[in-house]
């Protein structure tokens, strides 16, 4: 028998991936998921298995992070080895709208876990990772930033994860506990929700590249992140659970790009040139030339005419509405630590990352271009 783990947020970006690598090293994944009038499986429906699969080793419980009767009754019911708690309401800008909600979920959820696992008496039995995050820096009192660099959240998305942070390192050293926080800079992919700066923009250059779209409007531009692959990342959250002794670490790929830098390599990996000019909200991009031949075998020989038609456009606004009451401006990792004791190393960076998004989101809207030019019909209900 494999060992079992529980994943909270398996329907997420990071969830899907881990998901995916435990049932790869022969666990018996049981995941958590929100009940929604909608579908919200669409990262993880290659893996789901029927529940009348015989010897099914990936199994779906609805819950919910701010619901400790039904945590405690997953928990006690699945008894797993390993607890991932990656379930939060992670977009930072969103928690400005929601703070209570972000504090309960985030914050008080982190606890409900912890404490689940002590009534269970499964504190001998359960290692739990949690989802902290390079947020928790805000305003960085120091560059770069490591495990004992002191936090100075900005956001109440920061400030829960922040008691989430200190009620693992307390339930560690008061009870025991297998208990550790990885601290996991920004990481993305193809699986990244669309409203998160990087996945943004992948779509928005791909919808640009075919004509789909004139233009994007953005927030704080200057902003730097340092960003890497969640494959990656998922792969230290299993080594950090893995270690003898429970401790925090920083996952992070020790570069840190800005808004701008980002927006530009996305263009560029499809042959497309912007320049930037201007300030703050009257900043903007143009489209100041083509590499045809790039163009033509990353995008598609058919986009190219229109595509030529519309060097000199603007591309690329700033609408303040994407500012934050407070930002984070700086982040860049040290992730010494976990290179050395985890083993830990990635295998993308930012280049490879950027390829990745952009060829996936192409595919993807090229198909949205067949179903717009009559690919299937709409169904009118209401006529
Ligand atoms: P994500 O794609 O937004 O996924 C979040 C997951 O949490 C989704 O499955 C979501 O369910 C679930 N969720 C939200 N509220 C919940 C609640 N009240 N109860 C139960 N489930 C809930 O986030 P991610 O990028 O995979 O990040 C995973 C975790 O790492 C998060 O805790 C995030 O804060 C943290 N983190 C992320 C990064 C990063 O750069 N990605 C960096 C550091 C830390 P639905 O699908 O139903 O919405
Ligand atoms: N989302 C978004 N949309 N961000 C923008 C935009 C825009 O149009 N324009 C500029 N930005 C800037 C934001 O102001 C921020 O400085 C930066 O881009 C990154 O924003 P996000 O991609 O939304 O990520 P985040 O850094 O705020 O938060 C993510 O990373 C954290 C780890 O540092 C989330 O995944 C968090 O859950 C995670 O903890």
């Amino acid at each position: 028998m494999g060992k079992v783990a529980l994943i909270t947020g398996v329907t997420g970006q990071d969830g899907a991936y881990l998901a995916e690598y435990l049932l790869h090293l022969g666990y018996i994944v049981h995941g958590l998921k929100r009940r929604s009038s909608m579908f919200n499986t669409d990262r993880i429906d290659h893996i789901y298995q029927d529940p009348q699969t015989s010897d099914r080793r990936f199994i779906l419980h609805y819950g919910d992070l701010t619901d400790s009767l039904n945590l405690t009754r997953i928990i006690g019911e699945t008894q797993p080895d390993e607890i991932y708690n990656l379930a939060a309401m992670s977009h930072v800008k969103v928690s400005f709208d929601t703070p209570e909600y972000t504090a309960n979920a985030d914050g008080i959820g982190v606890l409900r876990i912890l404490e689940a696992v002590r009534l269970l008496n499964l504190v001998k039995k359960t290692r739990i990772y949690q989802a902290s995050t390079s947020e928790l820096y805000g305003l960085v009192q120091e560059v770069p930033q490591t495990e004992s660099t002191p936090f100075y959240p900005r956001s109440p998305y920061a400030a829960a994860k922040l008691y989430g942070y200190w009620i693992t390192v307390n339930y560690r050293e008061a009870y025991g506990m297998h208990a550790s926080n990885g601290i996991l800079f920004n990481h993305e992919s193809p699986l990244r929700g669309e409203t998160f700066v990087t996945r943004k923009v992948t779509r928005a250059v791909s919808r640009i590249a075919l004509g789909l779209q004139d233009k994007v409007y953005m927030g704080n531009l200057s902003a730097r992140r340092d960003w890497g692959h969640a494959k990656d990342y998922v792969r230290a959250m299993h080594a950090i659970l893995q270690q003898d002794e429970p401790s925090d670490y920083v996952i992070a790929s020790g570069i840190t790009t800005s808004i701008r830098d980002f927006i530009t390599m996305a263009f560029a990996e499809i042959g497309l040139h912007v320049e930037f000019n201007g300030e703050g909200a009257d900043e903007q991009a143009i489209l100041a030339g083509l590499d045809t031949e790039l163009f033509r075998l990353k995008v598609g020989d058919e986009y190219l005419d229109s595509a030529l038609q519309r060097r000199g456009e603007v591309v690329v606004g700033v609408d303040p509405h994407y500012f934050r009451p407070t930002e984070v401006d700086l982040l860049i990792g040290d992730a010494r630590k976990a290179r050395t004791q985890l083993g830990w190393e990635p295998h993308y960076d930012l280049p490879a990352l950027i390829t990745d998004m952009m060829t996936n989101d192409l595919k993807l809207m090229k198909k949205e271009s067949y179903l717009r030019a009559g690919g299937y019909e709409i169904l009118n209900y209401f006529e």
